[in-house]
């Protein structure tokens, strides 16, 4: 026996496979790989199930931002290689290693955790590598160029790596940076990173070190910033179609992926002057149908959108009214319109020539589009469509 759903998100595939081909597009050159960001659940849009996708379609890399997420990734991902784009503890060391995660290594701390871990573990349980123990552990370290966060400071490399060579159970498979302001519409900044980072490659293969990979692109870097594909690139909102930055033009060919849906719950005829939801922040100008959403903010769906956002039902715009709460918001339909009990109504997505996207409701609220789309809680089901 099957219930319906009555609040949902559609995560369609195809659109997901348009714009890996989109970004493939966007780095010409043979030499560039794509690191897929699938953390936070793919931004929302399921980790699983989109990474199963990419990897079907060639994405032979994935970022994560923890080992949890990496190993989770693990049973869909058996041979891509899997990248912790966070910090570790010492105690998730056996699971990077069980499971051929790659860490990313910021600090000399970071280097002697892992290198005496591996030492250990070479001695007391070598069957947590099988047949790998021999062979140096591939990390990928991060330098900083001016984000501020993870990360050896660009000026700091002598030391970090005296340190790293003498640990020869570790191998530098990667050299990564992120930039801060690669949406600002100055340029500069990112330049700079970028300058910083050829010079941090340069220091690095001066001291003998061959890193196989090099990679500092996000989206916007890989978008505005060719200099900044090097051999890999790390593309994460853009793969969900979703336009990074309101202030840099829009990205031609980029198809959403993520819909949020409900569907109308209740109705309800008011008259002229009634009081909407908690705190009263809606009175009625005219008598109305109201409808109720079995949507709220426990499921992402944000308080900031009250009386503010804009719901769809067949192809026509109604206004949130009143606060939204919990799991219920609330919708003037206007006296005339003609919608039943339990239609479809659409959050965030198209329907017909009404368009409401995470970049729109982002913008109400003085948000980003990534929150918007990572804040869609779990209870919501993902319903994938477009590829079996
Ligand atoms: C280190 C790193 N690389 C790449 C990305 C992907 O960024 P975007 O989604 O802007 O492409 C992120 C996302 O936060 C990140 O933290």
């Amino acid at each position: 026996m099957r219930s319906i759903h009555t609040a949902w998100a559609e995560i369609d595939l195809k659109a997901l496979r348009n714009n890996l081909a989109q970004v493939r597009r966007r780095i010409p050159g043979r030499n560039t790989q794509i690191l897929a960001v699938v953390k936070a659940d793919a931004y929302g849009h399921g980790m699983k199930r989109v990474a199963k996708v990419l990897a079907k379609s060639g994405v032979q890399f994935f970022g994560v931002a923890n080992i949890d997420e990496a190993t989770e990734l693990r049973s869909v991902c058996p041979t891509q290689r899997i990248l912790v784009l966070g910090s570790f503890h010492a105690s998730q060391l056996p699971f990077f290693i069980h499971y051929r995660i790659t860490p990313t290594v910021s600090s000399v701390e970071d280097v002697q955790v892992l290198s005496r871990f591996l030492k250990s573990d070479l001695t007391h349980d070598s069957r947590l590598r099988g047949n790998d123990n021999s062979r140096p552990f591939p990390v990928h370290v991060k330098i900083d160029t001016g984000m501020g966060r993870l990360g050896v400071w660009h000026e700091d490399l002598e030391q970090f790596f005296s340190v790293l060579k003498t640990s020869p159970n570790l191998y530098v498979e990667g050299v990564y940076t992120h930039f801060s302001s690669a949406d600002k519409a100055d340029k500069k900044f990112t330049r700079q990173q970028i300058e910083r980072f050829r010079k941090a490659v340069q220091k690095i293969e001066a001291l003998g070190i061959r890193p196989k990979y090099f990679h500092a692109a996000n989206s916007l870097g890989l978008l505005r910033f060719a200099k900044a594909h090097l051999n890999l690139v790390r593309p994460g909102i853009i793969l969900y179609g979703i336009q990074p930055d309101k202030n840099i033009a829009n990205v031609p060919g980029l198809k959403p992926v993520l819909s949020l849906k409900a569907r109308v719950s209740f109705l309800k005829s008011v008259k002229k002057g009634a009081s909407i939801s908690y705190g009263a922040s809606y009175i009625t100008p005219q008598a109305t149908q109201i409808a109720t959403l079995p949507i709220g903010y426990s499921h992402g769906y944000r308080v900031g959108f009250s009386n503010k956002a804009f719901v769809a039902i067949r192809g026509r715009k109604y206004p949130v009214v009143g606060r939204v709460t919990m799991d219920q918001t609330l919708v003037d339909l206007g006296p005339r319109a003609r919608v039943c009990r339990w239609e479809t109504v659409t959050l965030i997505g198209r329907d017909k020539n009404i368009n409401i996207s995470a970049e729109d409701l982002a913008s109400l609220i003085g948000s980003i589009p990534y929150e918007i789309v990572c804040s869609i809680h779990s209870r919501i089901p993902r319903i994938y469509k477009g590829i079996r």
